[in-house]
């Protein structure tokens, strides 16, 4: 950034300054709506859509989810986005709560798994076991919780090795965790094994669907073969799914899902030692923004089975011809066996780095991982796969050397002093 060392602004700028202030600092942002965007925002193709979540934004843009007395409506909207997602997900009877994203999602449910291991076997310093291939999300809550965090590698088809896995499970195990899909190869883990061995042990397993969780219904009603991976699994206990993913909500919503219908009791935080009354809060958050609530409540309600089906029809078809692309490149191939829309393109001659540099310089925003180029396929990339098709082809036939962009999606930007 060449901008100065920031410095208190002793008066206010108008809001026109402001504006203009922010399209001059955005022109540097990835423009998502041309769609050439593969992560960070899920282009749904839809301009009622767009034009209801910025009505329904405004209308809850001040609004606080944190007392739930003081905003019925908030309640309302928040039990009947559980009472839908469990019922998608075949959990009828369950709990659950929303959550601000995926990342918090799965730090819930590795606090309940904590929690409840605590309170049944009196175990305070527990462990989880998750594939290789599992979000940095777990990892981070390990990190947060102070929980031994193991991994277990995957296969050459981008799936948890099970035995591998179960090996690694003791006494202090508290919770086995599968991904549907994972992000980086999206393939599918092989729940029902993982769930069994969580049977066996008497312990929990949770499924991370926060990519799958809102897209794999559909994909299974469109008559695609989709693996095993809800709540119809027998053990498994709980479930994250990104509304604000496949869901086509903007950011902020995302649903965490118990089997059971106690078990969202391990979320809630009470706290009443202090002059202020009784404090509960139930996510990790303490105030809650409401209009990403009202926005995935809206969507949902406005798109309805109907219309999540023909987006993921789209999604399906651009995923198919994105991959027909990569696979009429000789030199290219797509990593282990994806299930659903996001997947790997990597190769054994070809420097990946320098073909998305050559993809960059045209436009499109790809991201590095270790073994080569990522994409999360969104319904708008329809319009898009042909283009996309030639350009591949023509980094790959003439590219210079990689300018050595590192593989990565997260953010590194922080600021000291
Ligand atoms: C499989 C998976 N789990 C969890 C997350 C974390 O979600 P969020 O970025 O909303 O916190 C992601 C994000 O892409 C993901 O792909």
């Amino acid at each position: 950034m060449d901008e100065p060392a920031a410095t208190f602004p002793e008066e206010g700028a108008s809001a026109d300054e402001l504006l203009d202030r922010i399209d001059a600092l955005a022109g540097g942002d990835i423009d998502w709506r041309s769609g050439r965007a593969f992560s960070l925002v899920y282009h749904p193709d839809d301009e009622a859509l767009h034009h209801l979540q910025e009505a329904v934004g405004r209308r809850y843009l001040h609004e606080n989810a944190l007392n739930p007395f003081k905003y019925p409506s908030l309640v309302h909207m928040e039990q009947d986005i559980v009472g839908m997602a469990l019922a998608l997900l075949h959990g009828p009877g369950g709990s659950g709560s929303l959550s601000s994203g995926g990342t918090e999602s799965i730090f819930l449910a590795v606090h309940t798994a904590r929690s409840w291991i605590e309170q049944r076997r009196g175990i305070d310093r527990p462990n989880i076991v998750t594939p290789a291939t599992a979000h940095p999300a777990f990892a981070k809550a390990c990190h947060y919780l102070r929980i031994e965090h193991r991994t277990a590698p995957v296969g050459a088809d981008g799936r948890v090795d099970v035995e591998a896995m179960a090996a690694l499970i003791d006494d202090r195990t508290a919770l086995l965790v599968g991904s549907a899909p994972c992000y980086p190869f999206g393939t599918i883990d092989p729940i029902p094994a993982i769930a069994a061995a969580a049977v066996e042990r008497g312990i929990l397993c949770h499924v991370d669907a926060c990519l799958g969780g809102w897209l794999l219904p559909w994909w299974e009603r469109l008559g695609e073969p989709v693996r095993p991976w809800d709540f119809r699994v027998e053990g498994v206990t709980s479930i994250s799914a990104d509304i604000h993913k496949y869901g086509y909500t903007y950011k902020g919503a995302s649903t965490v899902l118990y089997r059971d219908a106690d078990m969202v009791q391990h979320q809630w935080f009470l706290y009443d030692d202090w002059p202020g009354g009784l404090y509960g809060s139930i996510t990790a958050a303490g105030t809650r923004p409401a209009a990403p609530m009202a926005g995935a409540w809206a969507t949902i309600r406005f798109l309805g089975a109907e219309g999540y089906l023909a987006k993921a029809a789209m999604v399906r078809d651009a995923t198919r011809a994105f991959q027909a692309g990569v696979r009429a490149i000789p030199e290219l191939a797509i990593t282990g066996e994806p299930d659903m829309s996001v997947f790997e393109i990597g190769s054994a001659t070809v420097d990946m780095g320098a073909v998305g540099d050559v993809m960059d310089d045209r436009g499109w925003n790809l991201d590095r991982q270790q073994g080569g180029l990522h994409l999360m396929v969104s319904p708008y990339h329809v319009h898009l796969t042909d283009q996309f098709g030639s350009d591949l082809a023509d980094a790959v036939a003439g590219h210079g050397a990689s300018r050595g962009k590192a593989a990565g999606y997260g953010g590194i930007v922080g600021h000291e002093g």
